[in-house]
């Protein structure tokens, strides 16, 4: 009985969430990660990497910024404010577009083609500028409820 019952509370215990909790705020994210991560990858359209170290750089900066999305979105991220990142359909579809653009990004660097990565510049970009539009320079819709 007794054995049952440890065993009960140990699987109880891997039933839980795991203890990781969202640290950095949104804007650390923007700030180290997105902010970077994108240079990179736009400043290819004024020096193309010449060797596979240069090229493998751009790949694991647009691979990690299609990670960003998760981090967004990871539940109770706050803003530097101290309010929630907002979740909500339309801010998804925002985080969605960044994600979409750096996947892109990603394709045209493992190809090592200057000319696609100067393609996919233009999604990315606009996922940055479309979101910043109406969620970091928008002061009503910032504090969107989390679900
Ligand atoms: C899904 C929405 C969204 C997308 C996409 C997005 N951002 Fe942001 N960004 C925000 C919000 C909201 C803030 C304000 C963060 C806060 O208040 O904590 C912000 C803030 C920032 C900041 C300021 C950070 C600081 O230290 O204050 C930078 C820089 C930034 N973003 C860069 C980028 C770049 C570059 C991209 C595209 C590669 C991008 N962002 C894409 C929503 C977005």
């Amino acid at each position: 009985m007794r054995f049952l019952l440890v065993l009960f509370m140990v699987s109880g215990a891997f039933a839980q969430a795991p203890p990781f909790k969202p640290y950095a705020t949104l804007a650390d994210i923007m700030a180290g990660i997105s902010f970077p991560n994108s240079n990179a990858i736009f400043d290819v359209t004024k020096t193309a990497p010449k060797t596979e170290a240069e090229w493998i750089v751009i790949q694991t900066d647009a691979a990690v910024l299609a990670e960003v999305g998760n981090l967004i979105l990871t539940r109770g991220r706050l803003k530097e404010n101290g309010q929630p990142v907002p979740n909500t359909q339309d801010f998804r579809k925002h985080v969605q577009a960044l994600v979409d653009a750096a996947k892109g990004a990603h394709k045209a660097a493992l190809a090592k083609d200057p000319e696609a990565v100067f393609v996919a510049c233009e999604p990315l970009y606009q996922a940055c500028f479309t979101c910043h539009n109406a969620y970091r320079f928008c002061p009503t819709c910032q504090e969107a409820t989390p679900p």
